[in-house]
């Protein structure tokens, strides 16, 4: 039985979160991994109606999605760079949450705000310096991403199975390792590098409860180890799903090749491609975040399934290397 201080902390079964993910993660596939067992995170644009703008109201509507397939412990995701962070702090406290995960930006007072209200936080962060702010800014666990996760990523570029263990040396809290985990294996080797818990985004794009349309699920049961591109490496490195030449990925990443300036990249980005590439699921005019780690979908099973192939496959996989590591050598 896999347990750690994460467990007892969120008071979840397994060490699984579901990352917090931009118009993807709506109320049904954080429900459903919540009623698995992991802990499931509502985003606030997930599973945004076409044509709506109205965030707070979607937030709220996904909260209740979710509360709907579960009674087991449930989170959000916040994202500071968001203007209206301090409304969807406020709504997620009046709706009673108690997990909360904040990503891009400084600990510090939201994190004593939120904490007031009994609620845990856990901070996303890319490098051991800013792992070390947000201990001292009195967060309750700290999440380490690495440069194969899906999304955005920290300028640094640092992949996850060198910057976990530091991680874990430099902090005192349970950490949380992000980026490139996507079956129980990956799970396990987070725990070996000293990890007490993992955080899937990816993986869980591809399942019946992600708001993903239907062909980024398609595309991404088509990729292989290849299947993925980072653009925009000096304003915001983000990985996203390969489509062909004719991607919006591929031609942003090649104009940047070629050096076009920032104000020109700025310019063709514009804005809504996350939205057209995730919920249109057109990927010549937008863009979906994935992570390197696709290679390793196969299928489109429920969210729930991909909790309980995770721990098994893990549990087997620790039973094998015990057996392996208590057999004896050959010279
Ligand atoms: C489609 C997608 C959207 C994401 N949006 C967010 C987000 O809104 N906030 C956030 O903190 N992280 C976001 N992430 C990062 C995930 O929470 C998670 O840390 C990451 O996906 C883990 O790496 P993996 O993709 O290799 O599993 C996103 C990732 C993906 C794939």
């Amino acid at each position: 039985m896999i347990k750690s201080r994460l467990c007892d902390l969120l008071g979840i079964e397994y060490p699984i979160v579901q990352g917090g993910m931009a118009w993807v993660a709506g109320g049904e596939l954080a429900g459903a991994v919540s009623e698995a067992g992991g802990l499931g995170l509502v985003t606030p644009d997930g599973a945004m109606p076409q044509g709506s703008m109205d965030i707070l109201g979607n937030f709220r509507k996904q909260i209740a999605l979710a509360r709907a397939r579960t009674k087991k412990p449930l989170g959000i995701n916040v994202t500071m760079m968001r203007p209206q962070v301090r409304d969807m702090v406020e709504l997620a406290l009046e709706e009673g949450l108690k997990i909360f995960s904040v990503s891009q930006g400084a600990p510090g007072e939201l994190t004593r705000h939120i904490q007031q209200h009994g609620a845990r936080v856990l901070h996303v962060v890319a490098t051991v310096h800013h792992a070390q702010r947000a201990e001292a800014a009195g967060v309750d666990a700290v999440i380490i991403e690495g440069f194969e996760a899906g999304g955005h990523n920290a300028f640094q570029e640092t992949p996850t199975m060198p910057l976990v263990p530091q991680v874990v040396d430099a902090v005192r809290l349970p950490v949380i390792a992000a980026g490139g985990i996507g079956d129980g294996r990956g799970l396990v080797a987070a725990l070996a590098l000293g990890a007490e818990g993992v955080q899937v985004g990816t993986r869980f794009v591809a399942t019946v409860e992600s708001a993903a349309h239907p062909r980024v699920k398609q595309l991404m049961v088509q990729a292989n180890d290849t299947g993925t591109i980072v653009t925009a490496h000096s304003l915001l490195p983000t990985r996203c799903l390969r489509l062909g030449p004719d991607g919006f990925a591929e031609r942003l990443a090649d104009m940047e090749f070629h050096g076009i300036s920032q104000d020109e990249m700025l310019k063709f980005i514009g804005a809504g491609r996350a939205r057209i590439g995730h919920l249109d699921g057109d990927l010549n005019e937008g863009e979906a975040y994935c992570g390197a780690v696709v290679g390793l979908v196969k299928d489109i099973p429920p969210a729930g399934e991909v909790v309980r192939r995770m721990m098994q496959e893990a549990e087997e996989v620790i039973a094998r290397l015990g057996q392996r590591l208590a057999a004896p050598q050959r010279r």
